[in-house]
């Protein structure tokens, strides 16, 4: 029964252990991150993106701009603004991101991205893959690091996400078998696992943190849950002055509201649809998704960007330019820091602080009651 579509199942499933083992192959060659303090000049690629993205990352790219007004005047740092990751470029070519994007991307050394539209079933552009997530596969950013600071409660997590593996390594080869079958795969590796695992690892080391906290789904999903459970426990020997511990993604999104336990969580490391997950709940705690900046950091490139998406309805009527601005600058700030600019990412994160939290003099509302995304980028550098 059933012959020829197991056939043609199988044969495609043969494709993809290729393209997986192939990428096995190129993990293995891959060398150390970048050393940004050898460059002579950095070069800072801006993507807008699309919906209200445009607006809030040159907001963000104003202020990055101003901190860094002198080392740009040097030459140090350059700025190039990247144009066509839109949607309608996107569709045009039939890419998730068209070959001369890519290639200006990979001419520059980090990248300030807007939040791009991810089409789906039923709206009206084709099915092309999520700018995001082709990105981080292109760039091989396989960390994703999502700080959440609730101070006034205590609360400073760092999510560790993985990136390119998971269910997202192969979201678009999933197979539909016969009309009833449709299986998709979750992809994971030795390579994949050690480099997420120890980027935490290292992260908690260098900012003097105390505990890793792994999430799996280990009891359920045993070969690739299992070997990412199996792998942190490896890598944690390392790491003696550390605790460890892990919790199964179901208790864990529970224990993120738990005030007995929710405040002893400090650095967290898991695979990427669960990080994916756990990281919504955690921004909503902070005030909102659209607070919360994100870091894809690979070997060789690093991407910054909001964990939100593109709010088209806010462009359609017309309400771009209140949208808020505060996710992007906070991905600049991350991108100051990662570069080497620690002082000056200081300073934005005070000043966020500031216009967010202790004096809040402006609001952003996303509306004409509302303080526009211009004039709350100067009430940060009013603020620097
Ligand atoms: C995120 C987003 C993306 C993801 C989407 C837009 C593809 O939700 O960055 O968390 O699923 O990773
Ligand atoms: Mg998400």
């Amino acid at each position: 029964m059933y012959r020829d579509q197991i056939e043609a199942a199988k044969e495609q499933f043969g494709k993809l252990l290729e393209k997986q083992l192939k990428r096995v192959e190129l993990m293995k060659t891959q060398g150390d991150f970048a050393d940004y303090k050898t460059l002579d000049k950095i070069i800072i690629g801006v993507c807008g993106g699309d919906g209200i993205g445009p607006a809030i990352t040159a907001q963000a790219q104003r202020v990055l701009e101003y901190l860094l007004k002198d080392e740009i005047e040097k030459g140090r740092i350059e700025f190039r603004v990247i144009n066509g990751l839109t949607i309608e470029g996107r569709a045009a070519a039939m890419k998730a991101i068209p070959d001369e994007v890519l290639a200006e991307i990979k001419a520059c050394d980090v990248i300030l991205k807007g939040p791009t539209t991810t089409p789906r079933k039923g709206d009206k552009w084709p099915n092309v893959e999520s700018a995001n997530v082709a990105m981080r596969k292109e760039l091989d950013l396989f960390a994703n690091m999502r700080p959440v600071r609730i101070p006034e409660q205590g609360i400073d997590w760092t999510f560790y996400r993985e990136n390119t593996e998971g269910g997202y390594a192969a979201g678009k080869e999933g197979i539909n078998v016969t009309e009833d079958l449709g299986i998709d795969f979750t992809v994971v590796t030795s390579q994949g696992c050690e480099r997420i695992i120890r980027a935490a690892f290292e992260f908690a080391r260098a900012n003097k943190k105390t505990r890793v906290t792994a999430v799996t789904k280990a009891n359920i999903v045993k070969t690739t849950d299992g070997k990412f459970l199996d792998t942190f426990y490896a890598i944690a020997k390392e790491y003696p002055d550390i605790t460890v511990d892990d919790w199964y993604i179901d208790i864990m999104t529970a224990k993120l509201l738990d005030e007995n336990r929710r405040r002893d969580f400090q650095v967290v490391v898991l695979p990427n649809l669960y990080g994916d997950i756990i990281t919504d709940e955690a921004a909503e705690l902070q005030g909102g998704v659209g607070t919360a900046g994100s870091a894809n950091i690979g070997k060789k490139y690093a991407m910054f960007e909001a964990i939100h998406g593109s709010a088209p309805r806010m462009v359609e009527e017309g309400r771009e330019i209140y949208a808020d601005p505060c996710s992007m600058i906070r991905a600049g700030a991350m991108l100051l820091s990662h570069i080497g600019y620690q002082e000056e990412a200081e300073r934005l994160y005070k000043a966020l602080d500031v216009c967010t939290v202790t004096e809040k003099r402006l609001v952003m509302t996303g509306r004409s009651n509302g303080a526009t995304g211009e004039e709350f980028a100067d009430y940060i550098m009013e603020n620097l």
